[in-house]
């Protein structure tokens, strides 16, 4: 299946590649930071059309409405842009997310760069690759020696669980602070070892799903703020190293419980 995942995330990033710099119909969504075009909704309906074709009883659950209920045990779950903000404003940094759930687990995952040409995918149990090569987390502990990266939710304005709060402490402490504007691709780089921590608030299941299997799989752990097992649905995301997951606990612990 996971040579099916990268064919489409590739194709579909195709599409993506071919309506960069070019006209775009722009609608908002919640709030005038909240955009989607029709590439987003290009880029979807041709993951659903295959899906559907190869993969008939399989369910889907994507950003732009595509909503399949499975009659099988699987159900694959689409960000076919992510990264629109960069996308529309011209920044080269955008990804295709899929990630494919059996019962609620996460079992396969993929997401492609698609400016950089790089297919970052994992199956559970069988490592991390990015094109095919394997790709692990960093080795480092300290807070001071940390690269981190966030991003924020179009709601930012009502600072949700205390996001902003959170960032003003972490970038006190840590060696630098990235927002690359993908989340997808905030969680490769973790995975990947060229950052150590990515934290981040209200995302949704389509941002994170193919993301927590590919750092699961690089050896890092994800958690939410109260260092419990999460689900895709969970509102709150830390996904680490390993090394640094407590340190960055315990920031954000004090963050969260404060008055
Ligand atoms: C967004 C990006 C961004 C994150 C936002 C997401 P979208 O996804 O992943 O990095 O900070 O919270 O909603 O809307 O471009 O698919
Ligand atoms: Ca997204
Ligand atoms: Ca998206």
């Amino acid at each position: 299946m996971i040579e099916d995942i990268i064919k489409i995330a590739k194709e579909a990033g195709e599409i993506v590649r071919n309506g960069f710099g070019k006209n775009l119909e722009i609608e908002f969504k919640t709030n005038e930071s909240n955009l989607v075009t029709q590439i987003d909704k290009k880029s979807e309906a041709f993951i659903t059309d295959f899906i559907q074709k190869k993969f008939p009883g399989h369910g889907v659950l994507g950003e732009e409405g595509a909503s399949i209920k499975a009659t099988s045990d699987y159900t694959w779950v689409v960000d076919p842009l992510d990264g629109t903000t960069n996308f529309a404003h011209g920044v080269p940094i955008f990804s295709v997310s899929i990630g494919v759930q059996k019962n609620g687990e996460n079992v396969a995952g993929v997401i492609y760069d698609v400016m950089r040409d790089e297919a970052y995918s994992a199956e559970l149990g069988g490592g991390a690759f990015c094109n095919n090569k394997k790709i692990s987390v960093s080795q480092n502990e300290m807070m001071q020696r940390s690269l981190l990266v966030t991003g924020f939710p179009y709601d930012i304005a009502d600072n949700p669980n205390n996001a902003l709060d959170i960032f003003v402490q972490l970038v006190k402490v840590a060696r630098g602070m990235r927002r690359l504007g993908s989340a997808a691709l905030d969680m490769c780089y973790v995975a990947k070892g060229v950052f150590d921590g990515f934290w981040e608030v209200h995302l949704h299941p389509w941002d994170i799903c193919a993301g927590m299997l590919i750092i699961k799989e690089a050896g890092g752990r994800t958690t939410d703020f109260k260092g419990a097992k999460m689900d895709i649905f969970n509102r709150q995301i830390l996904s680490t190293n390993g090394k640094i997951h407590n340190q960055m606990l315990d920031i954000i612990d004090k963050c969260t419980t404060k008055k």
